[in-house]
């Protein structure tokens, strides 16, 4: 029988299906970034990437699992030996480490992509759960497409899965096909059937349809007790369940679950907001819990009802996820130790050195600027200080950019390259077009533009312009950020960073520019 109440495990992929998302690139230092602030809002879990994939995944895992101690640090690996080897290497110096072991198991999965037979599939279970659990005492195994698999089958997988030593079960609703009553009855049809008390059943479900969170809640009623789950849903295509609204939904309704999370949910908003900075990923206005609405009340009628009792119209406070009632700007008379809480509080994680860098910043903004929002902070932090590849092949110089009515804007853009000045001009079909074209000519290749916009960082007519940029070149991409108060300057200083980071991912990668 499956159980309920008790604590359900939230494991975090924000940084291996969420990383894998369309648009969707961090490299090592961010990812240990986001990683530091799922610490800190008590994750249990965190899939840190699929060690087999890219030299990039593979060095990122492994600093994660280094430098973050109390989560479990999970790698993916198909069934495939190199890929299990991989992971147990990518995780050796972890404090916790879990092997998280995949392969489909839909009729359609097995006959066109694996080209396999029941009885093949059967028999890569065992030999990779053996493996990896000869590697790692903690083996999650997955059936891919699980909800589009035939339950029978499924039960036979799982069965063997567990002879062979694994110790979490994962369904997922790979292709987000599932209705909530359906596949809360599908998971408690397995739990009940496999019937193995003691190992954690675990649910994984993609947004397709807009139903993930009720997937997943749904399964947590029939038994599930870990949720995979993302920061603000990110994830292949319409994304994962979000975590955010899964332990709300937990937390607020636990009258109905009778089961909650470990999770400091107050650290919500700034996790969110970090997220959303790093991948350039923006949060929908009205998305539940993280939006900028979310505690918003418009309407008169709604006003009063709050000036009354705030229950009125309020489920959840918003202090209980983290969301600022009112952004309190700092200023020139700000010292040290409020900007450092303040850029704790938003959720980074910088060295010593890193923070007197981010101070003199900080100082130098506050000569442009009378007030500084959180925005412009954040937007500063990503872009100049923890953003930074180490070998950089370009620094930007010096800039000019015209635009005149009636004419074509012109520019003229200055980059050093191994000690040498470079500069090129161009005209384009707008400021940054012509920015772009010269600095191109000032490139020995020249990059796919995959991506590119530019936000302000508050609603003020003086706020930091942020830039976002992922350039791609041959298999290659790379994003890059800019901030400043001007925002031609941060839309150049974006490619620039996109294009040292491609430089940098194409060394490791032993790919020639
Ligand atoms: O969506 C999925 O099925 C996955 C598995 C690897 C767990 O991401
Ligand atoms: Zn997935």
């Amino acid at each position: 029988m499956a159980e309920s109440g008790g604590t359900v495990i939230i494991f975090d992929t924000t940084l291996r299906d969420g990383e894998q998302a369309a648009r969707v690139n961090l490299n090592t230092g961010e990812k240990v970034q986001v990683a530091r602030q799922l610490e800190r809002l008590k994750v249990d879990v965190i899939e840190a990437g699929f060690p087999a994939s890219s030299p990039g995944d593979f060095d990122a895992v492994r600093a994660v699992a280094q430098e973050v101690r109390h989560p479990v640090i999970a790698g993916l690996a198909r069934t495939k030996e190199r890929d299990i080897v991989s992971a147990g290497e990518a995780l050796s110096g972890a404090a916790k480490a879990r092997i998280h072991v995949f392969i489909a198991t839909s009729p359609i999965h097995m006959e066109y992509k694996l080209k396999m037979t029941n009885a093949e599939v059967l028999k890569e279970v065992e030999s990779a759960v053996r493996l990896a659990r000869g590697i790692v005492s903690d083996v999650e195994f997955s059936a891919e497409d699980a909800s589009r698999s035939d339950i029978d089958f499924l039960v036979d997988v799982f069965t063997l899965a567990i002879e062979r030593g694994a110790t979490t079960l994962n369904i997922p609703d790979t292709v987000g096909y599932a209705m909530p009553m359906e596949f809360g009855e599908f998971c408690g049809t397995i739990i009940n059937r496999v019937n193995r008390p003691g190992v954690i059943w675990s649910v994984h479900c993609h947004n397709d349809l807009g139903l993930s969170v009720a997937n997943s809640l749904s399964a947590v009623r029939a038994g599930a007790r870990q949720v995979e789950c993302t920061i603000n849903g990110l994830g292949e295509r319409a994304g994962n369940a979000s975590m955010e609204e899964i332990v709300m939904s937990l937390r607020t309704r636990s009258d109905h679950f009778g089961a909650d999370t470990g999770i400091d949910t107050s650290k919500f908003y700034s996790t969110s907001k970090l997220v959303s900075n790093l991948t350039g990923v923006l949060v929908q206005p009205n998305k539940a819990i993280v939006g900028v609405n979310a505690f918003a009340h418009e309407a008169g009628i709604h006003q009063h009802g709050m000036l009354c009792n705030r229950a009125t119209y309020e489920i959840m406070t918003p202090e209980s996820v983290g969301a600022p009632g009112t952004d309190l700007h700092l200023g020139k008379h700000s010292g040290r130790h409020a900007f450092n809480e303040r850029v704790e509080n938003l959720g980074y994680h910088i060295t010593k050195e890193q923070s007197e860098k981010a101070f003199d910043y900080f100082k130098e903004l506050c000569d442009k600027k009378k007030e500084v929002s959180d925005g412009d902070i954040e937007a500063f932090l990503t872009d100049r200080i923890i953003d930074v590849v180490p070998d950089r092949n370009y620094e930007l110089k010096d800039f000019a950019v015209t635009v005149a009515s009636g004419g074509k804007p012109t520019a003229s853009i200055t980059l050093t390259h191994l000690g040498q000045d470079i500069t090129e001009a161009s005209v384009g079909n707008g400021p940054v077009d012509a920015a772009y074209k010269a600095i191109r000519r000032i490139l020995s290749f020249d990059p796919e533009l995959l991506e590119f916009h530019i936000r302000a960082t508050s609603e003020l007519a003086d706020a930091v312009g942020e830039a976002h940029v992922i350039l791609r070149y041959k298999e290659i991409k790379a994003q890059g950020r800019g901030a400043s108060t001007d925002i031609i300057e941060a839309t150049i200083r974006a490619y620039v960073e996109a294009v040292n980071r491609l430089y940098y991912s194409a060394a490791a990668r032993e790919v020639s520019i």
